[in-house]
Order: structure tokens, then sequence, then C-alpha cells
């Protein structure tokens, strides 16, 4: 048996393959375009491992994933892969169409190929899961309940729009085609290999090299944060016993302002590595100009995975931020290995 993984160099397909090899042996084919947000390095320690195969390419290679479906075999595919930065989409949204759309949609002809050629026993074990965001959902009012499966979708940016998108023809694929297919839809993740341009990695780092920590407009953005470790276990959960056909919300009931996360990171930096003139880091916060179209509130509401599935997250935020701002700490190299030229013309652009 082998899985194929989409997205495997990224933040969470990363995490996502480094933790199933701590508690399976069943061979991983990971594919990866390796764009700025894909960094080969993040699964070195696999390098010589025969169960993992590396394969650098786009989801939208129709002949390159037909070829590779073809050669392994596998009983599942999970697709990770996307554009996923929603400050990049409002600058720039030609790509999330062009991977999160398009490309969705080439693996999945290329996936639906394939699993017609199976016996029909492998047919009906077969799984696609997609691995999809809250954000397709919209924003929430300040007292309204948190997002269900059924909320209707009302993505707001391009790159919600996109996702959207995709989560649209992958149900199509299954109510049209019968391809047994899976969605998650997960809340802000954060954790270790989190590229730096997102809000939790972003304020690390720039905390330590001394610079400003960025506040869009009046930090008071309400989103759910799950450690991303939690949301590997949940996908892990979904694909060994989702509903197929379902889509599930995860989510780590764990609701907090921006400025609330940027003061509790802050906090944690000032016990683990103090400034050297003992000042609080909360010093280098600076409220910046709103993102355009910014979402007010997310909220997650992951009773389904509960009740059918039996999924909890295993951290708190308190636990989960300990455990990043510790990672960063002792990756320092990790950091410095991906900030590059391009990184440092990205931050100009957007906070010049
Ligand atoms: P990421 O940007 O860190 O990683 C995306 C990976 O996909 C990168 O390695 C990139 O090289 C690869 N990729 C991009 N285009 C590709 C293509 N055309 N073909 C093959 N590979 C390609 O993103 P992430 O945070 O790890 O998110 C992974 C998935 O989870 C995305 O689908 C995202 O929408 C979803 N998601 C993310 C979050 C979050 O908080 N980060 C929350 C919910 C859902
Ligand atoms: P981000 O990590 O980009 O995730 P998303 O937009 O997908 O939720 O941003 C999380 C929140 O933090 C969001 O409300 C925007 C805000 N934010 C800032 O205030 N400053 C920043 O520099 C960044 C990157 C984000």
């Amino acid at each position: 048996m082998t899985i194929l993984v989409t997205g495997s160099a990224g933040f969470i397909g990363s995490n996502f393959v480094l933790d199933w090899f701590a508690g399976h042996d069943e061979p991983v084919v990971s594919l990866d375009k390796l764009t700025y947000a894909g960094n080969r390095a993040n699964l070195g320690s696999l390098d010589g491992d025969e169960r993992h195969t590396f394969v650098h390419g786009d989801i939208g290679d129709s002949p390159l994933v037909a070829g590779l479906l073809k050669q392994h075999q596998p009983r599942a595919v999970l697709n990770f892969a996307a554009e996923s930065h929603v400050d990049r989409s409002i600058l720039g949204p030609e790509d999330f169409i062009q991977t999160n759309v398009v490309g969705t949609f080439h693996l999945l002809e290329a996936v639906r190929a394939y699993w017609c050629t199976l016996d029909t026993p492998h047919k009906v074990e077969f799984r696609f899961l997609h691995v999809s965001t809250d954000e397709v959902y919209g924003s929430l009012a300040p007292d309204a309940p948190a997002f269900t499966e059924n909320n209707p979708y009302q993505p707001n940016s391009p790159y919600s729009a996109s996702k959207a998108a995709s989560d649209h023809l992958v149900r199509a694929y299954h109510h049209t085609y019968g391809l047994p297919v899976l969605t998650t839809n997960c809340s802000n993740n954060y954790g270790p290999y989190h590229f730096p341009e997102k809000l939790i990695p972003l304020v690390i780092r720039n905390a330590l090299a001394g610079e400003a920590l960025p506040i869009y407009g009046d930090g008071q953005q309400i989103r759910d944060w799950l450690y991303v470790k939690d949301h590997c276990s949940a996908i892990r959960r979904v694909l060994e016993a989702g509903n197929v056909g379902e889509t599930y919300n995860v989510g780590g009931w764990n609701e907090k302002a921006n400025l609330e996360v940027v003061h509790h990171i802050c906090d944690t930096l000032d016990q683990e590595a103090p400034r050297s003139d003992g000042h609080s880091y909360r010093e280098q916060i600076n409220f910046v100009k709103d993102r355009p179209g910014h979402d007010r509130r997310y909220a997650i509401d992951a009773t389904r995975l509960e009740r059918e599935l039996g999924w909890k997250p295993a951290e708190t935020f308190e636990t989960g931020i300990a455990k990043t701002v510790r990672w960063y700490l002792d990756n320092q190299g990790w950091v410095e290995n991906v900030v590059s030229g391009a990184y440092r013309e990205w931050l100009s652009r957007q906070y010049s």
C-alpha cells in the first residue's frame, strides 16, 4: 500500500509526511512544485529512507501525475498543494487560480482516470482527500455561531475563492463520477516549518531580528488557531474512517484576536529569549494599514469530527505556542535558509 501526498514540502504537508512515518511504514510518494513556500529541506530527515519517494513537479502536469499513479498504485491521494497566502492572493491572484483551481482540476482528472482502472475492491477502498480551509465560509459577526459543515460558502479573498472553487470541483467529482472523496476545512494552523510570511512565524522571526511586528488595522480580527500536528492527526483520522463524500471541519476551539496572539508570543519570548536591553518584545508592535477586504472573524465548530470520528486536538493554544516558539528558537538556521532575497522583496512590497 502507498499514499500520494501533494504539497508535501510545504508547512502542513511536510508535518503530515514526517508524522506519518512516526506511526506507519506505509510508503509515501511526495509531489511538490517547490514554489517559494516549498522547502525540500523540510523532508531532509527522510533522505535515503526507502519508504519515501520525493518527486519535484506540478499537480497540474497531467502526464507526470498519471505516470506516478500508474507506477505507484496508491490507495489514496491527499491534496495539500496550493498557493496559501491571502496577502499574496490580493497582490497577484493568478497563481492561485492556476494551482488551486486549474491544478486541482487536472489532478482530479488524472485521479479519476486512474481510479477507473482499479478493480472493484480497490475502487471501493480508494480515497481522494482534499485539504481545505475555513476561509471558504467567509467572515462571521462577533456573536454568530461558529462555522459548521452546513454553512454556505461565501469566500471573500482571491485565496478563499480559489479554495472554494477547488472544494466544489472535488464535491462534483464525487457526485457525478462517484470518486470517493473526503474534504477537510481547517482553521489557522501554526507550528514547525511554517513559512515566516504568516502571522505567527513572522512575529517570532521579526521579534528575534529586532524588527517591527506588523498588526493590520486594530488587531481585533479573530481566528481559530490549531497546532499543525493536531491538523495532521485529524487528516489521518478522516482518511481512516471518514464517510465518503463528507466534509469535516477541523478546529482548535481557540478563538483569539490577532493582538492577543501577538502579545502571547511576545510574553513567551520575553521568558525564553529575553531582549538584551531587558525590554519586552511588545515594544516592537507596530499597527499598519489593514488588509483590503480583511475577514473579521473565523470560528470552527468541529463537533462532527469529534462526535462521528472521535477526534480532538491534543494541544491547547498555550502548549502549542510554547512548542512553536521553542522550535523556532532551536531552528534559527532553518529560518535563515528560507528568508532569501525574494522573501525580503516580499516584505518590502507588502509592508513598505
Ligand atoms: P504552504 O504554502 O506552506 O505549502 C504549499 C505547498 O504546495 C508548497 O510546498 C508548494 O511548493 C506546493 N505547491 C504549490 N503549488 C503547487 C503545484 N501546482 N503543484 C505541486 N505543489 C505545489 O501551505 P500550507 O500552509 O502547508 O497549506 C497546505 C494546504 O492546507 C493548502 O491547501 C491550504 O489551503 C490548506 N490550509 C492551510 C491552513 C493554514 O493555516 N496554513 C489552514 C487550513 C487549510
Ligand atoms: P495569516 O497568518 O496571513 O492567515 P489568514 O489571513 O489566512 O488568516 O494572518 C492571520 C491574521 O493575522 C489575519 O487576520 C491577518 C493578520 N496579520 C497581521 O495582522 N499582520 C501580518 O503581518 C500578517 C501576515 C497577518
